[in-house]
């Protein structure tokens, strides 16, 4: 972040300390339908459009660190077998053999020259060409070109790894935008993978990563870990094209916004990292599912799976800077994975009870304020992706942030000009 947009950004913190309303022209939220975290049709509509289409976080190099190394991941419903090739290509595939669809591996990770089927033994490259089969004579006319291993979209940014399953997805830089070029700093071609752990949510997905889309909860449900160090009344969300989304909030003067971090104290830095992401809480949300407060001491990322349309599961990632011989970072968790880390347990520990609530006669549908509206733009982006005229019109949300809203548009900055005018006038 240069100066200008620094400046920019303190003056807004500042501009939205002092409004006693939402911005002039920011739209009033109508309900988002309850049935969105109930409905078996916009479970089953999300999971041929969202998960189909979206660029999701599924590895990082750490992983499949070298030639021939493989992951097999399954979070988003398919069975995805990710590869690093001789090339240094790290390319995706469906685990799923072209003979009778037998699975090429069956373990989480591993290491093989080349990939074998345990079924009947067709071979395949790291490149997932069909190599050899076992009694070729037996088969006639069998075409070895189009035979191969079949490719999911597979892109890196940096060290961390995201699939597609949508082959007329856009590529992952056009997604993020102008995110990529913000988190120039962070240096994710340096980061490692220092932690990655799962923990099972009785609620909708949606239902947990909301508790990380907005602000307004914390004085209520972090009291004593996030309220101290977090200036909400100051917070400044932007919103950017693709659903995606961005808080920063500062800390109150005197906090140590450190305060809440569970890092070991011999840490290295990423000294790339600017002012803001230094001295605030700066949070991204990259849809669908992905939500990281990111610092100079780590790229903690929280993803979100469904696991059915009333449970989900918390993944819980943390990228540092090659820690060496220090004790490994673990930003969320207790014991490595053993359990959650306070501030999580606080932000997941009414999961459950949400879940009931809406699930029951009485919950409609949910009004959001003009904080909560990060939650109101993932929607939004939701509907379009899924195709607005697919979904039962009682299950939509109604388009009503307009373009004028998305970044880099910000009609809070000629606003934010006229008061300072007024100010300097008066
Ligand atoms: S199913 Fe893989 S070789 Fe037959
Ligand atoms: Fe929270």
């Amino acid at each position: 972040m240069n100066k200008e947009e620094i400046a920019r950004l303190r003056e807004l913190m500042e501009f939205e300390a002092r409004r006693t309303e939402p911005p002039i022209g920011f739209p009033v939220l109508p309900d988002i339908p309850g049935g969105r975290y109930t409905d078996p049709r916009f479970h089953q509509l999300e999971k041929e459009h969202i998960w189909r289409k979206s660029w999701l976080l599924a590895s990082h190099i750490d992983e499949v660190p070298e030639p021939g190394c493989f992951r097999l991941w399954e979070n988003a419903g398919q069975p995805v077998l990710i590869v690093h090739a001789q090339s240094g290509a790290v390319n995706a595939f469906y685990n799923t053999c072209s003979h009778r669809g037998a699975p090429i591996v069956t373990q989480a990770f591993g290491q093989r020259p080349r990939l074998v089927c345990k079924y009947h033994g067709w071979t395949y490259s790291h490149e997932g060409d069909l190599l050899a089969i076992r009694d070729p004579e037996d088969f006639r006319g069998l075409d070895f070109s189009c035979r191969g291993l079949k490719r999911i979209r597979c892109e890196r940014f940096g060290n961390l790894i995201f699939v597609n399953f949508d082959e007329n997805a856009p590529t992952l830089l056009e997604w993020l935008g102008s995110i990529a070029d913000e988190w120039a700093e962070f240096q994710f071609d340096n980061c490692r993978l220092a932690a990655r752990h799962s923990f099972d949510l009785n609620c909708n997905w949606k239902i947990a990563m909301e508790a990380n889309t907005e602000v307004y909860h914390v004085r209520s449900i972090h009291p004593k870990t996030v309220s101290p160090i977090l200036d909400d009344r100051r917070n400044v969300n932007t919103l950017y094209p693709n659903g995606h989304g961005r808080m920063v909030a500062p800390t109150p003067k005197g906090a140590n916004h450190l305060r809440t971090v569970r890092l070991p104290s011999e840490i290295n830095e990423i000294e790339t990292v600017g002012e803001i992401a230094r001295t605030c809480t700066q949070s991204y949300g990259i849809f669908p599912n992905w939500v990281s407060p990111l610092s100079h001491l780590s790229l903690p990322p929280l993803l979100f799976w469904p696991n059915g349309i009333d449970k989900c599961r918390l993944e819980t990632w943390t990228l540092a800077p090659d820690w060496r011989d220090n004790p490994k970072p673990d930003m969320w968790t207790v014991n490595d994975g053993e359990e959650l880390a306070q501030v999580l347990i606080e932000d997941t520990e009414f999961g459950q009870w949400i879940q009931k609530s809406v699930q029951s006669y009485g919950f409609k549908g949910v009004p959001l304020s003009y904080q909560e509206a990060r939650i109101y733009h993932w929607n939004q982006a939701a509907d379009r992706m899924i195709g607005i005229d697919n979904i039962p019109e009682e299950l939509r949300v109604v388009q009503v942030i307009g373009d004028e809203w998305i970044h880099p548009n910000d009609p809070r900055l000629g606003q934010m000009a006229v008061l300072e005018s007024c100010r300097k006038s008066a």
